[in-house]
């Protein structure tokens, strides 16, 4: 693939990529993520289910374990790709996942027709839980 000048076309394929892996047995739903470290690298992840419910992850924090796990602490990009019919913002959790590292990260969402989204993180969980928040007491 030729570079992208802004990059978003290398995440985007790798969402989409990571999508394909995902383990979705029992809600037959998709979910790829890409996130972007400061320094350009890009970490995947799907959505991994179990059959204890509970013990299934979302495909961002998978992503974001991966990431952090590399020594990676700050991001400026989220993907997350998904073959809905509409782009799906990540999921209250994940909000509050990758809120700790990143608030301002830039969150886009596409799907396998061809649809994107964009939202800032901050506009997506606007009263956060942060580190500030356990000091604050
Ligand atoms: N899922 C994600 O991977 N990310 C989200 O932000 C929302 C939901 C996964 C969890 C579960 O495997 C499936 O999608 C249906 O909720």
């Amino acid at each position: 693939m030729t570079p992208s000048r802004d990059g978003i076309a290398e995440a985007n394929a790798a969402a989409l990529a990571a999508m394909r892996h995902a383990y979705p047995l029992y809600s037959h739903f998709r979910v790829g993520a890409a996130l972007r470290a400061k320094d350009g690298t890009l970490v995947a992840g799907c959505n991994v289910e179990n059959a204890a419910f509970p013990s299934g992850t979302c495909a961002e924090r998978g992503a974001l374990a991966a990431a952090v796990a590399k020594g990676h602490r700050k991001f400026d990009l989220l993907v997350v790709a998904t073959d809905a019919g509409e782009p799906t913002p990540p999921c209250g959790m994940c909000r509050q996942a990758v809120m700790e590292f990143s608030p301002k990260l830039r969150v886009i969402a596409v799907t396998t027709g061809g649809k994107r989204s964009e939202w800032v993180l901050t506009d997506l969980l606007p009263q956060p839980f942060t580190p500030a928040s356990l000091s604050s007491t």
